[in-house]
């Protein structure tokens, strides 16, 4: 059964007992306290914590994962990958274990002719909680399961949360049994690779406080009621429905798998280190693939550094399976968008945009590479200089961890050499970096507190804040919370930096590169909190931020919040101009320039998007043009709610990283553009009044920007480049029209005198050669020219000098000496035939007699050598020096 079809007989039977299907959410959490969605119950927290109402009561979903804790795991095992889909069926307050259980085994056991996964009852196993009596006499009494086939574990295995405070309970697993040839009997207590998990059900009853690690806990209530939320893994259930040996082997991996294998000439199944290299590629090209997808970028931090590493992972292990050419990963990326584009459709949509991306990582991987290579290469050389035989921890550490070798490839290369590399010591290296990590992420975790906090509030406000802003720039509140320092206090004095939460607001928290707004909360007290900062910490919250300018400010209190409206017209002209752009450069580079970023200020946006190169000037002309024009159509701009799939219908951009719900927010400028976007934005085109782009640059792998103005500060620019244009063309004594063509004659003949100016004064300086040469001195034997060349000229001069003076001593054994100074210090050159040289007069050696003399240093070649010093009274004297150094035997 194909895994496409797995998903959709999952969705179906949940569907046909009464759930909504929702579609999966980005992998991009929305979750303050997570990276990326690692399970299927992440978009639905907020319901189960009833911060949020939901859609429905009963829902299902395939969510998109990925998890990277045990990424050295993956290919070495069944079962880990970097990347999976989580199906699950999710219960809010509505049906709890009663329903939840004999729900999962009817799905597994349903033959497959009646939309089933047809798995023999005997097969199954079950646990539960140890205390979980409940549970055990459901599977047993109403499901019918065996005692014997029902295993009691402890929290390790059966008690399921995210591992911060918020929503968990206990939960039962089904498991398969693969058969004997894979392991122990005795259940999954005995062995989980022949008993293979399969499905999750956890029964999400409980508030969980502080969490120390998955045993230790506190449970801080109840939730506001009993739900459902359940796990399987579609890759897993792909495993045993398609009768192969571990998830690399499932039909949207194997693809891509057997293509790394044909690129790299080699053959899965012939020795364990090429198997599980072509299987890390299988799982990280897809992981990349879906994490690009939805609009991650590679970078050094964050997101964008665990795709990053994935990533490079692939290419290295291309690397050491043989794969040398760049243009792989191009090739491998394509297999997996065809694997997965029947579940994922947008994967085939935004193809172009996604190779960009990878391939720009890969180009830009395949250059750290080489440096960390000659990093290799210098630390053997150490190594042998030194001789020992083996390359040193903290070498094979930085290579892994700044130059991401692996270090089986550092291993590789060392034998090559004859050398081993101290293993241990790199260990120690990687213990102590992951336990700083650990660390680091403690604490951070200890910022929750917060998060709690403004999850109160948020509850307070009944799940979500009213933004009034898209009509309203004013508007009466009432104040909810007031934080200093991230507790809730009840009032806050003059000075004070507050963060201020009110039940609804006009006030737009910056997002979707829009830049807040700034205002005034005046408090019917008579206190007045400036507000330079507003932020949504998590969705539907809405946290204004700034000082309490005057009086008292307090909690429960009735207040007038006004934005700055100029600001913020400002910056709506800003977003509805970056639409226009954005429309723009698709129109003219093609669907492969998604935006990756945006910043809309006032008078001011930034528009960064995936492009392969530099955008050609003439690009940049012709979509400033176009939506200059489209403009001044004065077109409406109109903004309205539909569902997701009637908004993607109609053609609207849906930008990455998007939240699926069930609405979405569409704005149009006329016909012309149309995008999901929650922004604000001006009422018609017109109102821009002009946009200029002032460049283009790259920004990193890939990734372009254009930077603009608009409204006014686009007319300021302009009328600021007219008086430039006017005040050159005055300078120059030229018509406008004609400055171009005027100001290149002028650097023509500029450049013509400045030859003019060289050759005269190389004829000047050569002029005194002639005299120079006859007025050689005989000096026991040797010619000898000692001169003071005027001050000013240069050391090229006095090399020329030096050396033409030379060439006019033919036949004699000669030495010639040209001091001056070019700037402030002395500098000596000296020029020595090679009969003179014959005789031991050596040019380097003289200079420095000479610049020693000077007080500073020099030397050179035998028959050419210059030299300098800082004491330009002593020249004399060095002539001196060098002439009695000539005549000496
Ligand atoms: N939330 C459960 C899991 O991720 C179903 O395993």
């Amino acid at each position: 059964m194909e895994s496409a079809e797995i998903a959709r007989r999952y969705l179906r039977y949940f569907e046909q007992n009464g759930h909504t299907v929702v579609p999966s959410a980005s992998l991009i959490a929305e979750d303050p306290t997570l990276l990326l969605v690692p399970a299927g119950m992440v978009p639905f927290k907020p319901y189960f914590l009833a911060q949020r109402t939901p859609p429905a009561k009963r829902m299902t979903s395939c969510q998109k994962c990925v998890r990277t804790p045990d990424i050295e795991e993956v290919g070495k095992t069944t079962r880990h990958a970097t990347f999976f889909q989580m199906l699950g069926n999710f219960s809010i307050g509505d049906y709890f274990k009663e329903q939840a259980i004999p729900f999962a085994w009817e799905l597994l056991t349903r033959s497959q002719s009646d939309g089933g996964f047809g798995f023999p009852e005997e097969k199954l196993w079950v646990t539960v909680l140890h205390d979980d009596d409940e549970s055990a006499e459901i599977w047993h009494k109403d499901v019918g399961v065996p005692m014997d086939r029902i295993q009691r574990r402890g929290l390790a295995d059966n008690f399921w949360h995210m591992g911060v405070p918020g929503p968990g309970g206990p939960c039962s697993e089904i498991y398969y049994d693969r058969g004997p040839e894979h392991g122990r009997e005795g259940g999954p207590e005995a062995d989980e690779d022949r008993y293979l998990e399969v499905w999750n059900l956890v029964f999400m009853q409980y508030q969980l406080g502080k969490v120390r690690s998955k045993v230790d806990f506190d449970i801080a209530g109840d939730l506001p009621a009993k739900n459902i939320d359940t796990g399987m893994g579609l890759e897993r259930m792909a495993i045993l429905l398609q009768g192969v040996d571990n998830i690399y082997e499932v039909d949207t991996m194997w693809k891509v798998l057997d293509r790394a294998a044909q690129l790299t000439d080699s053959r899965y199944g012939a020795n364990e280190n090429d198997d599980v290299s072509l299987r890390v590629v299988a799982d990280h090209v897809r992981a990349g693939m879906m994490l690009v997808a939805d609009g991650i970028i590679p970078s050094n931090e964050g997101r964008g550094y665990v795709l990053r590493r994935i990533l490079r992972r692939a290419v290295r292990k291309l690397r050491l399976l043989g794969g040398q050419e760049r243009g792989m990963m191009h090739e491998l990326t394509a297999t997996a968008i065809a694997a997965m584009g029947d579940q994922y459709p947008e994967l085939v949509r935004t193809a172009a945009n996604i190779h960009t991306v990878i391939d720009a990582e890969e180009e830009s991987f395949a250059r750290t590479l080489r440096t960390g290579e000659s990093i290799f290469d210098v630390a053997v050389q150490e190594s042998k200089g030194s001789g020992r035989e083996v390359v040193g921890g903290a070498d094979a550490f930085k290579l892994h961890d700044t130059y991401g070798f692996p270090i089986e490839l550092t291993l590789e290369m060392a034998a090559e050499q004859g050398l081993t590399v101290d293993e241990e010591g790199f260990r120690r290296l990687m213990k102590e970096q992951r336990e700083r990590a650990k660390r680091d992420a403690r604490e951070k975790k200890t910022g929750n507190a917060d998060v709690s906090v403004l999850g109160d509030l948020l509850e307070r406000a009944g799940g979500t804040i009213d933004f009034l802003g898209y009509r309203d720039f004013t508007a009466e509140a009432r104040v909810l919370g007031i934080l200093v320092n991230g507790a809730n206090v009840t009032e806050a004095a003059q000075g004070a930096e507050v963060e201020v939460v009110l039940d609804r607001t006009p006030f737009y928290a910056e997002g979707g590169g829009q830049l807040a707004d700034h205002g005034v909360i005046r408090f019917m007290g008579g206190a007045e909190v400036e507000v330079t900062d507003v932020q949504s910490p998590m969705t539907g919250l809405i946290v204004h931020r700034g000082r309490v300018r005057s009086g008292l400010a307090r909690s429960g209190d009735t207040v007038l919040a006004e934005i700055d409206v100029s600001r913020r017209k400002a910056i709506s002209r800003s977003h509805t101009a970056t639409h226009m752009v954005h429309k723009g450069f698709r129109a003219a580079l093609g669907e492969s320039a998604a935006q990756a970023g945006s910043e809309n200020s006032p008078g001011r946006f930034r528009f960064d998007f995936t492009a392969s190169g530099a955008v050609p000037p003439s690009v940049l002309r012709d979509v400033e043009a176009e939506v200059n024009e489209v403009l001044i159509d004065d077109l409406e701009v109109r903004a309205f709610t539909t569902s997701q799939t009637e908004a993607v219908a109609m053609g609207a951009m849906a930008l990455f990283g998007e939240k699926y719900g069930d609405e979405v927010r569409v704005v149009e400028v006329g016909d012309y553009s149309r995008e999901l976007c929650g922004g604000t934005h001006v009422g018609t085109s017109g109102q821009l009044g002009l946009i200029k782009l002032l460049g283009e640059s790259s920004i990193g792998a890939g990734v372009r920007r254009i930077e603009a103005l608009v409204g006014m500060d686009a007319f300021r620019f302009l009328a600021r480049e007219s008086v430039l244009v006017a005040q050159l063309s005055d300078q120059v004594k030229a018509r406008r029209e004609e400055l171009p063509e005027r100001v290149a004659g002028l650097v023509t003949r500029l450049r013509e005198a400045e030859k003019d100016l060289e050759r005269l004064r190389a004829e000047q300086v050569l002029a005194a050669s002639a005299g120079l040469a006859e007025g050689a001195r005989d000096v026991n034997g040797i010619a000898f020219v000692g001169h003071r060349a005027p001050d000013g000229t240069g050391a090229d001069d006095l090399r020329r000098l030096a050396v033409d003076v030379r060439s006019r001593l033919q036949g004699r054994p000669s030495v010639v000496m040209v001091a001056g100074v070019p700037k402030d210090r002395p500098v000596v050159v000296i020029a020595v035939d090679e009969r003179a040289r014959e005789l031991g007069r050596k040019a380097g050696k003289l200079v420095s007699l000479a610049a020693r003399t000077l007080g500073g240093g020099g030397g050179g070649k035998d028959d050419l050598a210059q030299g300098g010093g800082s004491d330009a009274g002593k020249i004399a004297e060095a002539l001196n020096v060098v002439e009695h150094a000539v005549g000496a035997e």
